[in-house]
């Protein structure tokens, strides 16, 4: 018959999809097989519904070589492709789905590069920042209400001006506006930072050209990085965003989620201030982390 062979269809304009799919038939590992099988599927029909030309795909290649050819120890210009096309913040979404009951996550980003160093109860993370001093207390708590005594508060932020201290050495002191914080026995944390402020994601490499070439800004909101882990509970990777700050509704990385825009009110007392070590007046933030069990210790 014409188009087929006894190995099946033949390639065809209309066939393209199922024949690609099908010449994946014989992958031993199912989920590869899955994954692959899909992809030739949506891949086609993309390349059909666009009617893709000559020139498109030669842009594509490019375009994909330049993202590759920008990556290196420090810059990974494939993730951050990935962070504006919306594809981390799914994939987070799908892994890490809450039940309605835990802290959302939301995407790592690439300043989580050093490692936090340790800090005692109500440390100053600021080590050199003169932006709006600001007061952050929360609980870490697990699905029914418990308290997670020791839970590990990792956390890192940008400065007043929008850069995180990796992005200016020599400029801002090593660790500055970092901190891993250990909870109380009633799960509570608290440190002192400053307000932090909105900032653009790298956008020297394709992926500024892309948002440029398509009218989107490279902005994120203001916003604090947290990482919660403990034992027996699955680790959350989060941010705590500023209300009302720039963007918020348009996250070049699609990560805010309304659940974790919290108000940064301003507090003027003087003696508050003082008991707490910051100048008057001061801004205040809760962020209370509700953490998932471990499904090997869900009871
Ligand atoms: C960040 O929040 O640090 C970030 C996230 C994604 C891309 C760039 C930066
Ligand atoms: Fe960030």
């Amino acid at each position: 018959m014409s188009g087929t062979t006894t190995a099946g269809p033949m390639f065809s304009e209309e066939r393209s999809g199922e024949v690609v799919a099908a010449s994946f038939e014989n992958t031993p590992d199912p989920r590869l097989k899955q994954v692959l099988t899909s992809l030739a599927h949506h891949l086609h029909a993309f390349v059909k519904d666009v009617e893709l030309t000559e020139e498109e795909w030669e842009t594509a290649v490019a375009f994909l070589t330049r993202t590759g050819q920008m990556c290196d120890d420090v810059r990974q210009e494939f993730i951050l492709l990935s962070d504006v096309l919306g594809v981390s913040m799914l994939v987070e979404t799908i892994n890490h789905r809450t039940g309605g009951v835990s802290t959302e996550s939301t995407v790592l980003g690439p300043f989580h590069m050093v490692e936090s160093p340790p800090r005692a109860p109500g440390a100053d993370i600021a080590l050199a920042s003169k932006g709006p001093p600001c007061l952050v207390t929360g609980r870490v708590t697990g699905p029914d209400g418990e308290p997670v005594p020791a839970a590990l508060v990792d956390v890192w932020q940008a400065n007043e001006e929008g850069f995180y201290d990796v992005q200016q050495p020599g400029v801002q002191p090593e660790t500055n506006l970092r901190g891993l914080f250990t909870a109380d026995d009633d799960g509570r944390f608290w440190f002192r930072s400053i307000v932090p402020r909105y900032y653009p994601i790298p956008d020297d490499g394709p992926v500024g050209e892309l948002l440029a070439a398509t009218g989107r800004h490279p902005n994120r909101p203001a916003h604090v990085h947290f990482i919660v882990t403990a034992a027996g509970y699955a680790p959350v990777t989060t941010h705590l965003f500023v209300e009302g700050s720039p963007y918020i509704d348009s996250d070049a990385v699609f990560g805010v989620k309304e659940s974790l825009i919290r108000e940064f009110p301003l507090v003027d007392d003087p003696e508050r201030a003082a008991r707490a070590g910051l100048a008057n007046p001061f801004h205040t933030v809760h962020f209370d982390v509700t953490l998932q069990r471990e499904p090997r210790s869900a009871p």
